[in-house]
């Protein structure tokens, strides 16, 4: 079966579950197949992250359930009936799906709501992965007996707050066959981005160079881990939009990337001149970004607080961006205030893995903060979705960015905010510019931080090069 590791490593894995958390029942439901706009009409199916680590299977409205006292593990679903086997053709038995990742004992949907109700009765501590759909939370509810309300509030329970830990623990951490997956969908996204930028040029609308790296990742049979963002408008962090013609002079941001067949993700960004050759103050800019992008992939070590890095990349722009007279005064207030934030709004990444922001559905505290790494109230570094110490083997993004927001200009202008330390006229003369953001998936290595995947152009010449490929 495409995309599942050997039987051995779910058991191992959920071994180690039930060795963090003693004496529970660990119920862990996969996602439910969604409904495009009438039952039978789905969405491309998405399993859960975590149902996926421990229990392998990449189908619709399944769930596992552990119990951490005997060391018991079942899968529980349906079997198909004949309208499944005529309409979408048969699958797996139920059985055959748990002999795949190591599990002995199946049932079905009424056998898992009668455990669950008699451990209940016996008052078993029971936990579960916090939900974060509204499938997920209904299903649960019905499981548990709880109020919607409760359960969506369970995230940080007592009983459930220990089982997020421990699965962070766990999933955090990348075994050499992980990360083989996310090469595999890296090598997969690698081409995508070289096809856009050779499709990039002026005339030409953003969704027709989507569609085009979009069909390359289709062609093989992978999905995108997230939805692109291809954009002139790249000062828009998240812009979704794909309907503006290119112009010449204006810069992309394509930021896309494909999950590989075993359901992990790839998350890379760069940064296009329509143009075909980046002009002297993009140039300037850019190089910004990937020297600030350079340093922090080579100071992901073991121990080093992502926030660092974060203030590390922040530092080595503000430097660059003291010369070219956007900030004035000390870099180490420009930094330590918060003001570099006009143009870095954002956090230098996340972990991924099997989600792209990986596990942040557990609560993003409990995966980028812990007791004494807490989260910044500052603009912009609150934004940082992962601050404390880095392990070995764990895979994070890097992407330090350059974006001018007039609305944001406009909005500290208006209160003066930092004012001693910022050139707001400075500022409004790069009204327009767009915005820059290079990023690559890394490896946390005792070395430094391993860049993973083939090469994707990324100096200015080489992506200049590249946009004279083969669209
Ligand atoms: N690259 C998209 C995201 O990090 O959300």
């Amino acid at each position: 079966m495409r995309g599942v590791f050997d039987p051995d490593t779910y058991r191992a894995r959920r071994e180690a579950l039930a060795r963090a958390v003693p004496g529970a029942l660990l119920l862990v439901p996969g996602n439910a197949a969604k409904a495009m706009d009438f039952r039978a009409n789905q969405y491309p199916f998405v399993q859960d992250g975590t149902f996926r680590y421990f229990f392998g299977l990449d189908q619709p409205d399944l769930a596992g359930l552990i119990d951490t006292e005997t060391g018991d593990a079942w899968l529980f679903g349906e079997a198909t009936g004949i309208d499944e086997a005529v309409w979408l053709g048969s699958r797996p038995s139920l059985g055959e799906l748990a002999a795949r990742v190591g599990v002995t004992r199946c049932a079905d949907g009424a056998a898992l709501a009668a455990t669950m109700a008699d451990a209940i009765g016996r008052g078993r501590q029971i936990a579960w992965p916090p939900p974060y759909c509204a499938e997920g939370m209904v299903t649960l509810a019905r499981l548990t007996g709880q109020s919607l309300a409760r359960i969506a509030a369970s995230a940080n329970a007592p009983g459930n707050l220990a089982l997020v830990r421990a699965i962070v623990g766990l999933r955090e951490i990348k075994s050499a066959a992980e990360i083989a997956e996310m090469e595999a969908a890296l090598a997969v996204t690698a081409r995508m981005h070289h096809a856009a930028m050779a499709a990039t040029r002026p005339g030409v609308r953003e969704h027709e160079v989507v569609g085009r790296f979009e069909g390359i990742m289709r062609a093989a049979d992978l999905h995108f881990a997230y939805q692109p963002i291809f954009s002139g408008r790249g000062e828009v962090l998240h812009n979704l939009r794909y309907d503006r013609v290119l112009a010449a002079g204006e810069l992309v941001v394509n930021d896309s990337g494909a999950k590989s067949h075993g359901g992990y993700a790839s998350d890379i960004t760069r940064t296009i001149p329509v143009s075909g050759r980046f002009n002297a103050l993009q140039l300037r800019l850019y190089e910004t970004v990937l020297r600030a992008q350079q340093a922090a992939i080579e100071a992901c070590r073991p121990g080093v607080r992502f926030v660092d890095l974060h203030l590390l990349a922040a530092r080595i722009m503000v430097e660059d961006l003291v010369d070219l007279g956007l900030f004035r005064g000390a870099v180490d207030d420009i930094v330590a205030t918060g003001a570099y934030a006009l143009c870095f709004p954002c956090g230098l990444g996340h972990q991924i893995g099997l989600d792209v922001h990986d596990m942040e559905a557990l609560g993003e505290d409990n995966v980028g903060y812990d007791g004494e790494n807490r989260r910044s109230a500052l603009f912009g570094l609150r934004n940082l979705r992962l601050a404390r110490p880095l392990r070995r083997d764990m895979t994070v993004t890097v992407e330090p960015g350059l974006y001018f927001i007039p609305e944001l200009i406009d909005m500290w202008r208006g209160e003066a905010r930092h004012a001693g330390l910022i050139d707001y006229d400075a500022f409004d003369r790069l009204r327009g510019f767009g915005g820059i953001r290079i990023e690559d998936d890394v490896h946390v290595t005792a070395e430094g931080g391993r860049v993973l995947g083939p090469p994707i152009a990324r100096s200015a010449h080489d992506v200049e090069q590249a946009m004279q490929g083969d669209a």
